[in-house]
């Protein structure tokens, strides 16, 4: 009894990668994790794991016997069945997602004629499976199976979001590879979904557009709360409850960001416009997204009078709590925006670790919200970490210089804060 194992060799020991590996191996298969970066296939041999997420440290101790690192090529293949894709695929200038990475792999597995299958899980524009399928009949490996295999995970619950999936979506042209891709998840609390490659490839993107859409949505219909005086929080409560829309994504707040939202609903609206198909919908969502920071800007601003010369604490600096990850970040924006209007800019974040570069070399650090706050003349709560319901916020109002706060994912109660003192301002909320 029991499922075969398999031999799997994983392409990029990023995100997407050492989660996909260290599953597999949880799920009884053989991994190897290969990468191009000398310093993480060092770390990850010394048993460190080069990003943060819960769980997965221990997920990658637990599957030793199963699982393992390295540089080198021969070693990643040796006796594979499956070679997993999931290298990164970042926007290159025109818009279009820089594929190049994506190129080297399949190209790396000529010779490679042991395998089953090669499954891209990086994100591609749609059409990208049958580029890859050419190169492998060009390579000597036109009878192994070609499957798109879309990740939905999401950072901070991605090793919950890889074993109990909503589904798991297999896109195969044949249905011996889609059955082979299928069963690699035996074990996998999820519906397997099969699927044309090309369907499976447009599935990722147009659920992302999705998820950003009503993000979107909900912060315009908080926008005119504002307006209107109705309470955004309440709202999407009750909207939530309808089954036919569901209760979640409907956070109002400073705007989604991170590695994915931004970039995939670029490549999407680039792959539209490269079919000569405007996506209206998604532009707005785009532009509503970049407008919910100037907004908060400009609520500051308004409220302050003017900014220059403005202390403004940014409470949190990751795109979103439970994270260390900085890309696309609101928290860049802001910052940005609030050093050009003259502002002072303060930081508080318990896992951030900015770069070097502008903004953030023009901003200082602080170890507690409470320091980052001290003697400001508003702060902005950017990032929903738990620690900030912590916070001594009596004292706090005490040791401003105004206590004006705006709770750009309101996380705080207004009457509360407001019997503090606050000048409390939070996203569709009156
Ligand atoms: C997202 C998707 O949720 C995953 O399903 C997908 O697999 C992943 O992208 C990907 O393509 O790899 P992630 O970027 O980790 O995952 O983060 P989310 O939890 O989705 O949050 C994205 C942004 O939306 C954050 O900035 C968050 O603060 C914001 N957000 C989320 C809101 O502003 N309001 C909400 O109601 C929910």
């Amino acid at each position: 009894g029991g499922k075969p194992e398999r031999r799997v060799a994983v392409f990029g020991a990023g995100y997407i990668g050492l989660v996909t590996g260290a599953c597999f191996a949880e799920l009884g298969h053989r991994v190897v994790v290969r990468d191009i970066d000398p310093e993480k296939v060092r770390l990850l041999r010394a048993g460190d794991v080069p990003i943060y997420e819960p769980g997965l440290g221990d997920l990658i101790a637990r599957n030793k016997e199963r699982l393992s690192f390295t540089l080198d090529l021969e070693e990643a293949l040796e006796g594979a069945e499956a070679a997993y894709v999931c290298v990164d695929t970042p926007p290159s200038a025109s818009g279009d997602a820089d594929l190049s990475r994506v190129w080297a792999v399949v190209r790396s597995l000529a010779g490679a004629t042991h395998l089953k299958a090669v499954v891209v899980k990086s994100t591609v524009p749609v059409g990208t499976g049958s580029r890859v399928r050419a190169v492998l009949d060009e390579i000597g490996l036109a009878h192994v199976g070609y499957a798109s295999n879309p990740e939905f995970t999401a950072e901070g619950t991605a090793v919950r979001d890889f074993l109990r999936p909503d589904r798991i979506v297999v896109g195969a042209s044949g249905e011996e590879t889609a059955r082979f891709v299928a069963e690699l998840h035996e074990g996998v609390d999820g519906p397997v979904v099969t699927m044309d490659v090309r369907s499976a490839e447009m599935v990722k993107l147009a659920s992302n557009a999705l998820l950003a859409t009503k993000i979107s949505f909900i912060n315009e219909i908080a926008t005119l709360c504002e307006k209107t005086g109705a309470d955004v929080t309440e709202v999407a409560h009750a909207v939530g409850l309808d089954h036919r829309l569901g209760p979640h994504f409907l956070r109002a707040g400073i705007g989604w960001g991170g590695s994915c939202f931004p970039k995939d609903s670029e490549a999407l609206r680039q792959l539209a416009s490269n079919t000569g198909y405007h996506l209206q919908l998604l532009s707005a969502v785009i532009e509503v997204n970049n407008l919910q920071k100037r907004r908060a800007v400009q609520q500051l601003a308004d409220e302050l009078g003017t900014l220059a010369g403005a202390r403004v604490a940014l409470l949190g600096l990751t795109f979103k709590p439970g994270t260390d990850d900085m890309r696309e970040a609101p928290s860049t924006v802001l910052a940005s925006r609030l050093l050009a209007e003259g502002a002072e800019v303060r930081c508080w974040d318990p896992m951030a670790r900015p770069g070097q570069g502008e903004p953030w070399a023009s901003t200082t650090r602080h170890a507690t919200p409470e320091l980052a706050m001290e003697g400001a003349d508003a702060a902005i709560v950017v990032t929903e970490w738990p620690q900030l319901q912590e916070v001594g916020w009596a004292g706090v109002a005490a040791s401003m210089r105004r206590p004006v706060l705006y709770d750009g994912r309101n996380l705080l109660d207004p009457a509360a804060m407001r019997a503090l003192g606050f000048t409390y301002m939070g996203v569709g909320r009156p």
